[in-house]
Protein backbone atom coordinates (compact mmCIF):
# COMPACT_ATOMS: atom_id res chain seq x y z
CA UNK A 1 0.00 0.00 0.00
CA UNK A 2 1.39 3.87 -0.35
CA UNK A 3 1.78 5.86 2.31
CA UNK A 4 0.02 8.54 2.91
CA UNK A 5 1.14 12.44 1.23
CA UNK A 6 1.62 14.89 3.94
CA UNK A 7 4.48 16.75 2.17
CA UNK A 8 5.21 19.32 -0.79
CA UNK A 9 8.00 20.62 -1.84
CA UNK A 10 8.31 23.70 -3.21
CA UNK A 11 11.82 24.44 -5.84
CA UNK A 12 12.16 28.18 -5.76
CA UNK A 13 15.94 28.23 -6.33
CA UNK A 14 16.07 29.01 -10.27
CA UNK A 15 17.69 32.22 -11.76
CA UNK A 16 14.67 33.41 -13.04
CA UNK A 17 17.17 34.94 -16.20
CA UNK A 18 14.13 35.31 -18.43
CA UNK A 19 12.69 38.08 -16.05
CA UNK A 20 16.11 40.54 -15.38
CA UNK A 21 16.12 42.37 -14.19
CA UNK A 22 13.01 42.23 -11.97
CA UNK A 23 14.35 38.89 -10.38
CA UNK A 24 17.91 40.73 -10.01
CA UNK A 25 17.43 41.17 -5.62
CA UNK A 26 14.01 38.96 -5.86
CA UNK A 27 13.29 35.39 -6.69
CA UNK A 28 11.06 35.36 -9.96
CA UNK A 29 8.26 33.39 -7.54
CA UNK A 30 7.76 36.65 -5.68
CA UNK A 31 6.48 38.41 -8.60
CA UNK A 32 2.93 39.37 -8.04
CA UNK A 33 0.31 37.74 -9.98
CA UNK A 34 -2.71 40.52 -9.00
CA UNK A 35 -2.23 41.31 -5.56
CA UNK A 36 -0.28 37.83 -4.17
CA UNK A 37 3.08 36.56 -5.42
CA UNK A 38 3.02 33.53 -7.78
CA UNK A 39 4.12 31.45 -4.85
CA UNK A 40 1.28 32.12 -2.32
CA UNK A 41 -0.95 30.79 -4.93
CA UNK A 42 0.93 27.31 -5.10
CA UNK A 43 1.48 27.15 -1.33
CA UNK A 44 -2.31 27.89 -1.19
CA UNK A 45 -2.61 24.71 -3.86
CA UNK A 46 -0.79 22.39 -1.91
CA UNK A 47 -2.82 22.74 1.37
CA UNK A 48 -5.62 22.84 -0.43
CA UNK A 49 -4.90 19.16 -1.86
CA UNK A 50 -3.84 18.56 1.96
CA UNK A 51 -0.36 19.23 2.26
CA UNK A 52 -0.02 21.61 5.19
CA UNK A 53 4.12 20.29 5.60
CA UNK A 54 5.78 22.83 2.58
CA UNK A 55 9.24 22.40 2.22
CA UNK A 56 10.89 25.47 -0.10
CA UNK A 57 14.23 24.84 -2.01
CA UNK A 58 15.64 28.50 -1.77
CA UNK A 59 18.51 30.56 -3.92
CA UNK A 60 20.51 33.55 -3.04
CA UNK A 61 17.17 35.73 -2.79
CA UNK A 62 15.77 33.75 0.32
CA UNK A 63 14.75 36.79 2.46
CA UNK A 64 11.65 37.82 0.32
CA UNK A 65 10.30 34.49 0.49
CA UNK A 66 10.68 33.56 3.97
CA UNK A 67 9.59 37.25 4.89
CA UNK A 68 5.93 36.95 3.31
CA UNK A 69 5.36 33.62 4.65
CA UNK A 70 6.52 35.52 8.35
CA UNK A 71 4.62 37.83 10.83
CA UNK A 72 5.51 41.23 10.27
CA UNK A 73 4.60 42.98 13.67
CA UNK A 74 5.06 46.50 12.48
CA UNK A 75 2.70 45.74 9.74
CA UNK A 76 0.09 44.08 11.70
CA UNK A 77 0.10 46.41 14.33
CA UNK A 78 -0.60 49.57 12.23
CA UNK A 79 -3.31 47.71 10.29
CA UNK A 80 -5.05 46.71 13.61
CA UNK A 81 -4.40 50.61 15.33
CA UNK A 82 -6.39 51.50 11.97
CA UNK A 83 -9.47 48.53 12.52
CA UNK A 84 -8.42 47.97 8.98
CA UNK A 85 -9.53 43.75 9.55
CA UNK A 86 -9.87 43.05 5.39
CA UNK A 87 -6.16 44.01 5.04
CA UNK A 88 -4.84 42.47 8.39
CA UNK A 89 -6.80 39.04 7.49
CA UNK A 90 -4.67 39.04 3.80
CA UNK A 91 -1.73 39.62 5.91
CA UNK A 92 -2.11 36.94 8.52
CA UNK A 93 -3.63 34.33 5.57
CA UNK A 94 0.07 34.14 4.27
CA UNK A 95 1.50 33.65 7.76
CA UNK A 96 -0.91 30.85 9.03
CA UNK A 97 -1.58 29.10 5.81
CA UNK A 98 1.11 26.22 5.73
CA UNK A 99 4.02 25.00 7.87
CA UNK A 100 6.75 26.24 5.39
CA UNK A 101 10.04 25.23 5.81
CA UNK A 102 13.33 26.24 3.69
CA UNK A 103 16.46 24.88 2.57
CA UNK A 104 18.95 26.37 0.53
CA UNK A 105 19.92 24.95 -2.52
CA UNK A 106 23.59 26.05 -2.97
CA UNK A 107 24.35 26.37 -6.12
CA UNK A 108 21.36 26.23 -8.51
CA UNK A 109 22.44 23.29 -10.50
CA UNK A 110 19.35 22.42 -12.11
CA UNK A 111 15.56 20.93 -10.83
CA UNK A 112 16.70 17.72 -10.12
CA UNK A 113 19.76 19.08 -7.34
CA UNK A 114 17.05 21.27 -5.60
CA UNK A 115 14.61 18.18 -5.35
CA UNK A 116 17.53 16.32 -4.24
CA UNK A 117 17.89 18.50 -1.13
CA UNK A 118 14.77 17.42 0.16
CA UNK A 119 15.58 14.58 0.90
CA UNK A 120 16.25 14.64 4.82
CA UNK A 121 13.42 16.75 5.06
CA UNK A 122 11.00 13.84 3.28
CA UNK A 123 12.42 10.76 4.09
CA UNK A 124 10.67 7.76 2.70
CA UNK A 125 7.66 8.75 2.01
CA UNK A 126 6.08 9.97 -1.01
CA UNK A 127 6.06 13.73 -1.85
CA UNK A 128 4.80 16.06 -3.88
CA UNK A 129 6.86 18.61 -5.48
CA UNK A 130 5.14 22.15 -7.05
CA UNK A 131 7.31 24.60 -8.89
CA UNK A 132 6.71 28.06 -7.50
CA UNK A 133 6.14 29.64 -10.68
CA UNK A 134 3.88 27.39 -12.17
CA UNK A 135 0.14 28.26 -11.18
CA UNK A 136 -2.79 25.97 -11.47
CA UNK A 137 -6.29 27.74 -11.48
CA UNK A 138 -7.75 27.34 -8.20
CA UNK A 139 -10.81 26.07 -9.83
CA UNK A 140 -9.48 23.18 -11.76
CA UNK A 141 -8.48 20.17 -10.28
CA UNK A 142 -5.18 18.48 -10.63
CA UNK A 143 -2.85 17.63 -7.47
CA UNK A 144 -5.66 16.30 -5.68
CA UNK A 145 -5.83 13.76 -8.47
CA UNK A 146 -2.46 12.97 -9.16
CA UNK A 147 -2.36 12.03 -4.98
CA UNK A 148 -5.44 10.10 -5.62
CA UNK A 149 -3.22 8.03 -8.93
CA UNK A 150 0.23 7.78 -6.33
CA UNK A 151 -2.15 5.89 -3.75
CA UNK A 152 -3.78 3.56 -6.39
CA UNK A 153 -1.17 2.41 -8.40
CA UNK A 154 2.09 3.04 -5.78
CA UNK A 155 3.74 4.97 -9.08
CA UNK A 156 5.42 8.63 -9.64
CA UNK A 157 2.75 10.46 -10.95
CA UNK A 158 3.47 13.50 -13.54
CA UNK A 159 1.16 15.97 -14.57
CA UNK A 160 1.20 16.41 -18.53
CA UNK A 161 -0.40 18.86 -20.82
CA UNK A 162 -1.24 18.77 -24.20
CA UNK A 163 1.00 21.66 -26.11
CA UNK A 164 1.67 23.06 -29.65
CA UNK A 165 3.97 20.72 -31.29
CA UNK A 166 5.63 24.68 -32.33
CA UNK A 167 6.36 24.97 -28.50
CA UNK A 168 7.38 21.08 -27.28
CA UNK A 169 10.73 22.12 -27.50
CA UNK A 170 10.87 24.18 -24.33
CA UNK A 171 8.97 21.56 -21.83
CA UNK A 172 10.28 17.74 -20.70
CA UNK A 173 7.89 15.81 -23.29
CA UNK A 174 6.56 12.10 -22.84
CA UNK A 175 6.21 8.80 -24.95
CA UNK A 176 2.62 7.82 -23.69
CA UNK A 177 0.43 4.11 -23.99
CA UNK A 178 -2.86 4.44 -22.89
CA UNK A 179 -4.41 3.01 -19.31
CA UNK A 180 -7.88 2.24 -18.44
CA UNK A 181 -8.32 5.84 -17.54
CA UNK A 182 -9.32 8.11 -19.96
CA UNK A 183 -7.09 11.00 -18.04
CA UNK A 184 -4.04 8.48 -17.20
CA UNK A 185 -1.36 7.55 -19.40
CA UNK A 186 1.56 5.11 -18.65
CA UNK A 187 4.95 6.80 -19.82
CA UNK A 188 7.27 5.00 -21.44
CA UNK A 189 9.69 7.50 -22.74
CA UNK A 190 11.05 10.82 -21.16
CA UNK A 191 12.90 13.80 -23.43
CA UNK A 192 13.86 16.83 -22.07
CA UNK A 193 13.55 20.31 -24.07
CA UNK A 194 13.95 18.25 -27.29
CA UNK A 195 15.21 19.97 -30.34
CA UNK A 196 12.57 21.47 -32.83
CA UNK A 197 10.51 19.43 -34.53
CA UNK A 198 11.92 16.23 -32.32
CA UNK A 199 9.34 15.76 -29.68
CA UNK A 200 8.03 12.36 -29.51
CA UNK A 201 4.56 13.48 -28.72
CA UNK A 202 2.61 16.97 -27.54
CA UNK A 203 2.30 15.98 -24.28
CA UNK A 204 4.89 18.39 -22.12
CA UNK A 205 5.29 17.55 -18.34
CA UNK A 206 4.37 20.49 -16.53
CA UNK A 207 5.05 21.78 -12.98
CA UNK A 208 3.53 19.13 -10.45
CA UNK A 209 4.82 15.80 -9.44
CA UNK A 210 3.75 13.29 -6.88
CA UNK A 211 6.91 11.20 -6.47
CA UNK A 212 7.90 8.05 -4.74
CA UNK A 213 11.57 8.43 -2.53
CA UNK A 214 13.12 5.93 -4.68
CA UNK A 215 13.55 9.02 -6.99
CA UNK A 216 16.67 10.45 -4.29
CA UNK A 217 18.55 7.94 -4.97
CA UNK A 218 17.97 8.06 -8.55
CA UNK A 219 19.12 11.53 -8.54
CA UNK A 220 22.67 11.00 -6.85
CA UNK A 221 23.07 9.35 -9.37
CA UNK A 222 21.86 11.03 -12.19
CA UNK A 223 24.83 13.11 -14.26
CA UNK A 224 23.92 16.59 -15.74
CA UNK A 225 22.36 16.60 -18.80
CA UNK A 226 20.64 19.46 -21.03
CA UNK A 227 21.88 22.81 -20.63
CA UNK A 228 24.80 21.04 -17.95
CA UNK A 229 21.76 20.84 -15.07
CA UNK A 230 20.95 17.95 -13.19
CA UNK A 231 17.55 17.26 -14.77
CA UNK A 232 14.49 15.42 -13.00
CA UNK A 233 13.39 14.99 -16.40
CA UNK A 234 16.14 12.29 -16.42
CA UNK A 235 15.49 10.70 -13.13
CA UNK A 236 12.12 10.13 -14.29
CA UNK A 237 13.30 8.67 -17.43
CA UNK A 238 15.36 5.77 -15.23
CA UNK A 239 11.95 5.57 -13.30
CA UNK A 240 9.86 4.71 -15.93
CA UNK A 241 12.75 2.36 -17.32
CA UNK A 242 12.51 0.12 -14.16
CA UNK A 243 9.14 -0.43 -13.25
CA UNK A 244 9.92 -2.85 -10.69
CA UNK A 245 11.97 -1.43 -8.36
CA UNK A 246 10.39 2.46 -8.64
CA UNK A 247 6.68 1.42 -9.19
CA UNK A 248 7.13 3.26 -12.88
CA UNK A 249 5.80 6.61 -14.01
CA UNK A 250 2.30 7.98 -15.16
CA UNK A 251 0.88 10.79 -16.31
CA UNK A 252 -2.24 12.82 -15.32
CA UNK A 253 -3.40 14.72 -18.59
CA UNK A 254 -4.58 18.31 -16.66
CA UNK A 255 -7.31 20.02 -19.45
CA UNK A 256 -7.58 23.14 -17.35
CA UNK A 257 -6.14 26.55 -17.25
CA UNK A 258 -2.23 26.80 -16.13
CA UNK A 259 0.60 29.67 -16.29
CA UNK A 260 3.96 29.53 -16.07
CA UNK A 261 4.51 33.02 -14.43
CA UNK A 262 8.38 31.98 -15.51
CA UNK A 263 7.50 32.87 -18.98
CA UNK A 264 7.03 36.93 -19.36
CA UNK A 265 4.08 36.69 -21.72
CA UNK A 266 2.26 33.58 -20.21
CA UNK A 267 2.67 35.92 -16.61
CA UNK A 268 1.00 38.63 -18.46
CA UNK A 269 -1.66 36.35 -19.72
CA UNK A 270 -2.16 34.83 -15.77
CA UNK A 271 -2.64 38.69 -14.48
CA UNK A 272 -5.31 39.29 -17.12
CA UNK A 273 -7.23 35.87 -17.00
CA UNK A 274 -6.96 36.10 -13.36
CA UNK A 275 -7.86 39.66 -12.83
CA UNK A 276 -10.97 39.56 -14.63
CA UNK A 277 -12.60 36.89 -13.50
CA UNK A 278 -12.44 38.56 -9.82
CA UNK A 279 -15.49 40.09 -8.17
CA UNK A 280 -13.52 43.29 -7.08
CA UNK A 281 -11.52 44.11 -10.04
CA UNK A 282 -13.72 42.26 -13.02
CA UNK A 283 -16.12 45.10 -13.55
CA UNK A 284 -13.36 47.76 -13.34
CA UNK A 285 -11.15 45.48 -15.95
CA UNK A 286 -13.62 43.99 -18.48
CA UNK A 287 -15.17 47.22 -20.31
CA UNK A 288 -11.50 48.99 -20.41
CA UNK A 289 -9.85 45.52 -21.84
CA UNK A 290 -12.79 45.38 -24.23
CA UNK A 291 -12.28 49.12 -25.41
CA UNK A 292 -8.24 48.24 -25.82
CA UNK A 293 -8.77 45.39 -27.84
CA UNK A 294 -10.81 47.33 -29.93
CA UNK A 295 -8.08 49.33 -30.93
CA UNK A 296 -5.93 46.81 -31.41
CA UNK A 297 -5.08 45.64 -35.53
P1 LIG B 1 13.22 27.15 -14.63
O1 LIG B 1 14.12 26.50 -15.56
O2 LIG B 1 11.94 27.72 -15.13
O3 LIG B 1 13.91 28.29 -13.74
O4 LIG B 1 12.95 26.16 -13.40
P2 LIG B 1 15.05 29.31 -14.00
O5 LIG B 1 16.31 28.62 -14.39
O6 LIG B 1 15.06 30.14 -12.77
O7 LIG B 1 14.44 30.18 -15.19
P3 LIG B 1 15.15 31.04 -16.32
O8 LIG B 1 15.09 30.18 -17.54
O9 LIG B 1 16.54 31.41 -15.87
O10 LIG B 1 14.28 32.28 -16.46
C1 LIG B 1 11.70 25.66 -13.00
C2 LIG B 1 11.58 25.69 -11.48
O11 LIG B 1 12.67 25.03 -10.85
C3 LIG B 1 13.33 25.89 -9.94
C4 LIG B 1 12.93 27.29 -10.37
O12 LIG B 1 12.98 28.19 -9.27
C5 LIG B 1 11.54 27.09 -10.90
O13 LIG B 1 10.57 27.08 -9.86
N1 LIG B 1 14.78 25.63 -10.01
C6 LIG B 1 15.41 25.55 -11.21
C7 LIG B 1 15.48 25.46 -8.83
O14 LIG B 1 14.91 25.54 -7.72
N2 LIG B 1 16.82 25.22 -8.90
C8 LIG B 1 17.49 25.13 -10.08
O15 LIG B 1 18.71 24.89 -10.07
C9 LIG B 1 16.75 25.31 -11.26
Amino acid sequence: MAKKITKAVIPAAGLGTRFLPATKAMPKEMLPVVDKPAIQYVVEEAVQAGLRDVLMITGRNKGALENHFDRVGELEATLEKKGDTERLEKVNHSTDLAEVHYVRQGDPLGLGHAVLRAHMHVGDEPFAVLLGDDIIDARDVLLSRMIEEQGKRNASIVALLEVDPAVAHLYGVATVEPTEDEDVVRITGLVEKPSPGTAPSNLAIIGRYVLRPEVFGILEHTAPGKGNEIQLTDALMTMAENPDETGGVYGVVFRGRRYDTGDRADYIRAIVQLAVDREDLGPELRPWLKDFVATLD
